[in-house]
This record gives structure tokens, sequence and C-alpha cells, in this order.
């Protein structure tokens, strides 16, 4: 029978799972109020008023959960050389030719840009989200750092929903990959596959 190894823990999978529904809604709610081709989305909300109201809600709760999400495997995250390495011969993996890639840890250079992407994205969102968020702080700005504010995070919001289509796209594409997050494990094989240096961390492998 093919060996099972535990990739993520439930705590893990229920903060990740979380941070993903919470996006799904302050990305809705956000895109609706964005642009009036795409207000339609505040119908799921309950109207425009409570898509207003909600976003900003939707928006802290999803940064607070990436926090707890970020502690447990930001260490996971960390670049090193071998993910310059694996950058390097990266056109090959698009070619489909995973075999002449050098070994990667518990993530690949890939996933670590996707990573530090949420991270950055999350704080411009987090912090210019309070400085036009209206009645409560926006007053607290002058008029031209709330405009500087709002484009910004347009910018950051851009950023964030290009990197979790390309994080969900990632996680398709390579089979086997969902039920490390769905049910937390992995088999042997995708674990030697794909990550052999995590791989051989945790099994004492030589
Ligand atoms: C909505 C659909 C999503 C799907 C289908 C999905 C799927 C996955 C899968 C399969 C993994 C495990 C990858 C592995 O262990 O190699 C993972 C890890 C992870 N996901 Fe998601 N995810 C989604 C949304 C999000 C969102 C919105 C965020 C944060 C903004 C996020 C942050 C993470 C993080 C931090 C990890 C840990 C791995 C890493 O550091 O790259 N995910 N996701």
């Amino acid at each position: 029978m093919a060996k099972i190894i535990e990739r993520y823990p439930d705590r893990t999978r229920l903060n990740h799972w979380a941070v993903a529904l919470l996006f799904i809604c302050a990305g809705l709610t956000g895109l609706a109020i964005f642009h009036p081709s795409m207000y339609f989305f505040s119908a799921l909300f309950g109207g425009g008023s409570w898509t207003r109201i909600l976003h900003p809600f939707f928006g802290v709760l999803m940064v607070l959960g990436f926090v707890f999400l970020f502690l447990q495997v930001w260490r996971d995250n960390f670049w090193t050389r071998e993910d310059s390495a694996w950058v390097r011969k990266a056109p090959e993996l698009l070619k489909g030719n995973e075999e002449g890639m050098p070994p990667v840890g518990k993530y690949n250079a890939g996933q670590k840009v996707v990573f530090w992407l949420f991270g950055i994205s999350l704080v411009l969102l987090f912090v210019t989200g309070f400085m036009f968020w209206q009645p409560w702080f926006a007053n607290f700005f002058p008029i031209v750092v709330r405009r500087i504010a709002v484009l910004i995070h347009a910018i950051a919001a851009t950023v964030l929903i290009l990197s979790v289509i390309i994080h969900v796209y990632a996680a398709i594409w390579v089979k086997g990959s969902v039920q490390a997050m769905t049910r937390g494990t992995v088999s042997e094989k995708w674990a030697r596959k794909h990550h052999l240096l995590w791989y051989r961390k945790i099994s004492g492998e030589k």
C-alpha cells in the first residue's frame, strides 16, 4: 500500500480555508464597489449598502487569519541558495521537464514568491484600507493621503488576486497537491517527486 505522509495538521487546514473563504468575500465585495461592471456581485451580500459595510470587515478578518497562517509557514518560505538555482531552471519546468529541476524543500521558489506577494499585498491592503475607511478612520488623514491610499489599495488588490489565481492554478496543476490542503496528507511518491529535500528531512532518509 502507498505510504501516506502528513503535510498539514487540522488547525493549518482550517486556518487556510477560513482565509480562502474570507478572500473570496473580501474580493467580491471589493470588486463590486470598485467598478460598476462588477456591481452585480453586491447581490450576493444583500445589496450595495451591505456590500460597502461588510467589505472592510471581511478584509480585516482575512488579514488576521493570514497572520496566524503566516506564523505557521513562514520559516519554510525562507529564500535559500537552492531556490535561486531552481529559478534559473524554471523555464524547463514550464516545458514540462520536471526531472531536470534541482530538489526543493517544503516549498519551491515559485510557491515562496507567491507567499511573500500574499504577505506584502495584505499588509498594504490593511494599512491603506484604514486610511479611507469611512466614517471611522478616514477623517484622520488629509485628502491627498487618502487618494494615494486608494490607488495603492487597488494595486495591492490586483497583485493579491493575480497571486491567488497563480496559487490555485499551481495547486491544481501539480496533481496530488489539493489533497494536501483538504485531507492534510500526500503520498510518499508525491513528496519524493516534488519536495525531495522536505521528504528526506521528515523521513530521516540520507
Ligand atoms: C481559494 C482557493 C485556494 C486553493 C484551492 C488553495 C490551495 C492550496 C493548496 C493545495 C495548498 C498546499 C500547497 C502545498 O502544500 O504544496 C495551499 C497552501 C497555502 N495557501 Fe492556499 N489555496 C487557496 C487560497 C488561498 C488564499 C486566498 C491564501 C492567502 C491569501 C492562501 C495561502 C496559502 C498559504 C500561505 C499556503 C501554505 C504554503 C505556502 O506558504 O505557499 N491560499 N493552498
